[in-house]
This record gives structure tokens, C-alpha cells and sequence, in this order.
């Protein structure tokens, strides 16, 4: 069924985020038919172009980004006439006013305003969209990651953002929470009765997270250079795969109920402070390497000018924490965090690592613990390992081995992308898959906390070549407590 009929505004819409992922994923979703016939899509941004040109900017957009047969003709033709496209500077207060003249003042479609651009401008886009008398209380305003670099400049945004809209009508993306196994968390635990009574402290020894990415930072060197890969990576997406996994089962679907749970484990999260920050966090820095059989510069070597740039800043790629939650369910299991660029492959995934049997009845003959591991990326499925006898007559040998499950082999589809279901749920107007206030605020607090005990202790990146798995010490980390990393294995 169509969504009911909307102008979407993209603000920032010539940007990089818009051309890799916003267009194709609403042109996907226009092929499905999902759209309205006067549905439209409103790009705004700087640039002096028209309808017609924006309309080639996009189509070449897609040509890069889809294949050739992806791109029908039929359903292009359909896609381009939503286009259009309005110049305006957004720092500048003259403009606004003819923007109203784009949309319509029948007020029949529902009104959506995306902020693909930086988070410094959210609050002036806001209220410079209500001083034009754009909204009222059925639009709706997405807001791109990062919203905010700390809590206070979090807190800005959302007062800014709160002024002039409820806060069920902002929706701040995560789009880790539109992928699909990560929505599969919720199906596995609170779909089968086998797994959540074993999910807490008694059962589960530790819990591992790892997003790790084979790129390097790319076009986006002096965004990285200044954020970094905690702020960048495990104050949202980290964060939000340990809630998924961590929280307590929520009384229903409903958004609130899910943020209500996630919230709570945020809040539980142990402070790390400057007396225990160098034994549970270990900070990277990538050096030259190869990664898939490829030669790649190191870190320092990247963007317009690395000397000047890189020289008074040690900006981590890589970071691990140990991370801990002081709640019932949790206490004594911790959540070992991991993420990085240029390292070995891509893979993200979810380990939870059970406790060893009580006792063997098996002599000396070695067990290997049950791991269920929840894998997000390249590949989605989940695996779980178990002890079984191998077969034959030879004596009672024991042997690990996996129950796999492998999402696109099961059903034989392949997903929408993290956008386009979240671009729909925007445009259905739920809200469960983006984040609340309180948890964008929280997570920040708890990511301030170790960027100042990091700052006090003095604590240094250490290197890790490209292609590899990171630096020692994030073994170490795990060395120390006697356990291993799951890959690479
Ligand atoms: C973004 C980060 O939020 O997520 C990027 O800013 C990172 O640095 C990206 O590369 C990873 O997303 P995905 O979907 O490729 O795992």
C-alpha cells in the first residue's frame, strides 16, 4: 500500500549522503510502488541549479550507484518528476520565505524535513522552518547523525529542535537500527522462549561487539580528524547494538516501550573514569598496510594536508572498551566493544560467549564453550556452536560445531537497505526505529566521560597496521581477563 502523499525535503540535498544512500533508497521504494503519484521530493542546497538540472544531477547519482537494470527507464520517469530542487543559503535568513512558495498550502501532503547536513545547523534550519510558518504538528524532521560532538552541544540541538517540534515528531537516525539482523535481536529474543532465560549473568560469561570496516576515512578526513572513531562509531551504533542486546524485554512493539528499555541500560552503563580508562579502553591509529591484497596509505598520510592537520591531534581509528553494565541481569558479564577502519575485513557482529559446563564428564577430552554469534555484515545469519560426539565407532570424541542459519539463503531475497526502511518508517510516521532524546543525551554522557579520563591520563593511540585486527593492546584487553577476541580466530 502507498504511504499517504508527502513532500520530503532534503536539506543537504547535492550532499554526499544524499547521492550514495537517500536517492537510491527512495528510488527503490518508488520502483515497489510505495509512493503516491503526488508524492515529491524537495532537494535544498546551495547550489544554483533547477528542477531539470537536479533532476540529471540525481539520475547520474543513481547511474553510479545502481546497476543499469535496476535504473528502468519506466520507473525513472516516474521517480524524476517528484524532483525539484530550491537554492537556498542556509545560514542566511533571506530565502526562506520562497521556499513555502515550493510546497504546497493545501497542507493535503504530510511534510517531512531531512537535515543531511551538519549537525551545527539543525537549530537555525528549525527555526528559520518555523518563522517561514513551513510546519505544524503534522510535519515531521529527521535529523542525520551526529547530533551533537558532547552532551552540552546534544542538549543545544535538542532544545533548538524541541522549540518548535514535539518530540514524536523528531526523528534522529540510527541506521544501524534499520538493518535487518539488528531488528532480528528482537525477533530471536522475545520470538523463541529458548534463549531468554539463559540471556543474563548466569549463563552468558561475556558478550562481544565488533563493526569492523575495511575502508579508510576517505573524502571525509576532516570530519574524521575532529570526531574520531568512539564519538563516530560507539556513541550511536555501538551503543545501540548493546541496548538491543542488553535490554530487558520490552512489553510490546510500541516505540516507546523499546526506548523506555534501551534507556534504562544506558543508564546503567558504568562510568569509566580516569583510574581504570588505560586498562579498559585501548585507542588506535592505522599505518600503511594492505588491505585486500591492496597497498593503502596509513592514517597520517590521508586528507588535503595530514602534517599540519594531524600534528597536534591524535586521532583514534580504532577503539576497544570493556564496557559494563551495573544492573541484575548483568553485573560480572561484561560487553567487550570493538571498532575500526582498515582493518583486516569487513564484519560486524554479536558474540555471546556462554560459560564452560559445570563439570566434564568427559575426562580430559577438551569443550569448547557454546557461542551464539549474531552476525550484521557482509553476511546476516546467526550461528550458534555446539558440543556434539563425532560419529563413528572410534571412542567418544567430542567436537564443536555450528548450527547456521544464513538470512539470504533462508528466504532467498535480498534486503532493502538500512534507509529504505527507515526513509519508509519516517514517512509512515513511526517512530520506533530512531532514537529519543534522553538516549542520544545519555550515550553522550557516558562517551564524554571517557573522552575526559582520556584527556586527564594523557592516553595515547597506539598503532595497528591496515589490514590487520588493530593493535595488541585490544587483545591484551581481553588477554587480561583471560578470554579471546572471537575473529580472528
Ligand atoms: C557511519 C560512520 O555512521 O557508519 C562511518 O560515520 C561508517 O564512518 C559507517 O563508515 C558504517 O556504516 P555501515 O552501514 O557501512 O556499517
Amino acid at each position: 500500500v502507498p504511504v499517504d502523499a508527502f513532500d520530503l525535503l532534503i536539506f543537504g540535498g547535492t550532499g554526499d549522503l544524499a547521492r550514495r544512500k537517500l536517492l537510491p533508497a527512495l528510488f527503490h521504494r518508488d520502483r515497489d510502488e510505495q509512493f503516491s503519484a503526488d508524492s515529491r521530493i524537495i532537494a535544498v542546497s546551495r547550489g544554483e541549479m533547477d528542477d531539470a538540472a537536479y533532476a540529471e544531477w540525481v539520475h547520474d547519482a543513481l547511474k553510479e550507484q545502481l546497476t543499469t537494470k535496476e535504473l528502468e527507464p519506466a520507473v525513472w520517469e516516474r521517480f524524476a518528476v517528484r524532483l525539484y530542487h530550491y537554492s537556498l543559503d542556509m545560514q542566511d535568513d533571506s530565502g526562506w520565505a520562497g521556499l513555502g512558495d515550493k510546497l504546497d498550502d493545501t497542507h493535503s501532503r504530510n511534510r517531512v524535513f531531512y537535515l543531511a547536513t551538519s549537525p551545527s545547523l539543525f537549530g537555525t534550519i528549525a527555526g528559520q522552518l518555523a518563522q517561514a510558518g513551513l510546519t505544524d504538528e503534522r510535519s515531521r524532521i529527521v535529523l542525520e547523525k551526529p547530533v551533537g560532538h558532547d552532551f552540552d552541544s546534544a542538549r543545544e540541538i535538542n532544545d533548538a529542535v524541541g522549540e518548535v517540534f514535539a518530540e514524536s515528531q523528531i526523528y534522529r537516525i540510527d541506521h544501524y537500527l534499520g538493518k535487518e539482523t539488528v531488528q532480528n535481536v528482537l525477533a530471536l529474543r522475545f520470538g523463541n522462549s529458548l534463549f531468554e532465560p539463559l540471556w543474563a549473568r548466569g549463563a552468558v560469561d561475556h558478550v562481544q561487539i565488533t563493526v569492523a570496516e575495511n575502508l579508510g576515512v576517505g573524502q571525509r578526513f576532516d570530519f574524521y580528524n575532529r570526531t574520531g572513531a568512539l564519538r563516530d562509531m560507539v556513541q550511536n551504533h555501538m551503543l545501540q547494538l548493546l541496548c538491543m542486546v542488553a535490554m530487558e524485554p520490552p512489553a510490546s512493539m510500541d516505540h516507546d516501550d523499546i526506548r523506555n528499555e534501551k534507556i534504562k541500560v544506558l543508564r546503567a552503563l558504568k562510568p569509566i573514569t580516569p583510574e581504570v580508562v588505560d586498562r579498559v579502553t585501548v585507542r588506535g591509529r592505522y599505518t600503511a598496510g594492505i588491505v585486500g591484497g591492496e597497498p593503502v596509505p596509513g592514517y597520517r598520510e590521508e586528507g588535503d594536508d595530514p602534517e599540519v592537520k594531524t600534528a597536534e591531534q591524535d586521532t583514534e581509528t580504532f577503539v576497544a572498551i570493556k564496557a559494563e553494565i551495573d544492573n541484575w541481569r548483568w553485573n560480572g558479564t561484561p560487553f567487550y566493544l570493538r571498532t575500526g577502519k582498515r582493518m583486516a575485513r569487513k564484519l560486524s557482529e554479536i558474540v555471546f560467549q556462554f560459560k564452560p559446563v559445570p563439570h566434564s564428564i568427559f575426562g580430559d577430552q577438551p569443550l569448547t564453550p557454546n557461542r551464539l554469534v549474531l552476525s550484521l555484515q557482509p553476511e546476516e545469519g546467526v550461528q550458534l556452536t555446539l558440543m556434539t560426539k563425532e560419529p563413528g565407532p572410534g571412542g567418544f570424541r567430542m567436537r564443536s560445531l555450528p548450527l547456521n542459519l544464513n538470512f539470504p539463503d533462508a528466504f532467498s531475497v535480498t534486503y532493502p537497505d538500512a534507509y529504505e526502511r527507515l526513509l519508509m518508517e519516517v514517512l509512515r510516521g513511526n517512530p520506533a526505529l530512531f532514537m529519543r532524546r534522553d538516549e542520544i543525551e545519555s550515550a553522550w554522557r557516558w562517551i564524554d566521560r571517557i573522552i575526559d579520563s582520556w584527556h586527564t591520563r594523557g592516553v595515547r593511540t597506539h598503532e595497528y597496521m591496515a589490514g590487520s585486527w588493530g593493535p595488541t593492546d585490544s587483545f591484551v584487553l581481553l588477554d587480561r581477563d583471560d578470554r579471546r577476541w572471537a575473529q580472528p580466530e
